[in-house]
C-alpha cells in the first residue's frame, strides 16, 4: 500500500494540495520555509514553522482509513505500508515497519552526526544529545533526497507485489508515485482509492472513488473479498 496525505485528511490534516501549498508561514510560502535552503539560512525559523505544526498534529487521532490499514498487516502474510505522510498517523493507529519516504515530522535529527531524538516521547532539545551539535526535522524538504534506502526498498517490495493499493496520493510527486507503475509493471492487481481522479487512475485496475476513511471499512466485513 502506497499512502498519501488523503488518508490523514479526515483526520483534520490539510493535504498538500487541497490548499496547504498556497499556505503562507509568516510572510514565507510553504515551499520557502520548508526548503533546505531556508535550514542553511535560519534554522530557528524553521523549527518555529514545525514545533507549530508538531503542536497542531498533537490533537489530531487516526481515522477509520489508519486503522484498517494498520489491520491490513496482520491479515495479509506479506503487507507493506509505505507512506508520504510525516505526521506519524499510521503508526498511532498501531501500523508496524512503515517506509517513511519523507521522513517524519515527531523526530529531529542532527546535522552533524545523524543522531535521531524523538519528540513524540519527550520535548525537543536545544542540541544533539550525542554531539551538541545543530538539529534539525527528520522530514524531506523541497530541495532535498529521499532518506537513503527507502525508496529502494519500496520499490524492491513493489516489484514483487500481487495487490497494491494506491490511497489518498495525488501522484504527482515522484519517485513516489512510481511504485504503483513497477508493482503494475510486475503483473500486480492496482486498486486507487481516492475521491478524485489522479495521473495514476488510468493506469489502475480498479479505482474507487470515495474518501479512504469511508472505503477502506468496507473490506472489513464477512463479504469483504481481501
Ligand atoms: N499528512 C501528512 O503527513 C502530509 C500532509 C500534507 C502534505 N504532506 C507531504 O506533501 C506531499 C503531498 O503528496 P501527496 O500525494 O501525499 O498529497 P497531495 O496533497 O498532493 O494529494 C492528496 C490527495 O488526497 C486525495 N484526498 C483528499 N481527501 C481524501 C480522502 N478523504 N480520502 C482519500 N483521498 C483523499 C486528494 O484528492 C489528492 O489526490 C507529500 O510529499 C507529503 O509528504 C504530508
Ligand atoms: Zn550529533
Amino acid at each position: 500500500m502506497l499512502s498519501g496525505a488523503g488518508v490523514s485528511a479526515e483526520s483534520g490534516v490539510p493535504t498538500f494540495r487541497g490548499g496547504g501549498n498556497t499556505a503562507v508561514w509568516k510572510g514565507m510560502r510553504f515551499d520557502v520555509i520548508s526548503s533546505a535552503e531556508m535550514v542553511e539560512r535560519d534554522l530557528p525559523a524553521v523549527w518555529e514553522w514545525f514545533d507549530y505544526r508538531r503542536n497542531f498534529l498533537h490533537e489530531l487521532m487516526p481515522n477509520p482509513a489508519h486503522y484498517e490499514i494498520a489491520r491490513w498487516q496482520d491479515r495479509f502474510a506479506e503487507f507493506t505500508l509505505v507512506t508520504q505522510n510525516i505526521d506519524g498517523l499510521h503508526q498511532k493507529a498501531g501500523a508496524r515497519d512503515v517506509i517513511e519516504l519523507h521522513g517524519n515530522i515527531w523526530r529531529a535529527r542532527c546535522i552533524a552526526c545523524g543522531f535521531t531524538h524523538d519528540m513524540a516521547q519527550s520535548k525537543r532539545p536545544d542540541a544533539c544529545l550525542e554531539c551538541g551539535d545543530r538539529l534539525r526535522p527528520d522530514v524531506v524538504l523541497f530541495g532535498e533526497m529521499l532518506p537513503p534506502g527507502a525508496f529502494e526498498f519500496a520499490a524492491a517490495r513493489a516489484s514483487k507485489c500481487e495487490l497494491c493499493f494506491v490511497v489518498g496520493t495525488s501522484a504527482l510527486v515522484y519517485p513516489a508515485a512510481g511504485l504503483p507503475e513497477i508493482a503494475k509493471a510486475a503483473g500486480a492487481y492496482v486498486v486507487e482509492v481516492n475521491p478524485e481522479r489522479t495521473p495514476l487512475s488510468s493506469l489502475c485496475d480498479e479505482v474507487l472513488t470515495g474518501k479512504a476513511g469511508e472505503v477502506l471499512p468496507l473490506f472489513n466485513n464477512e463479504n469483504s473479498l481481501l
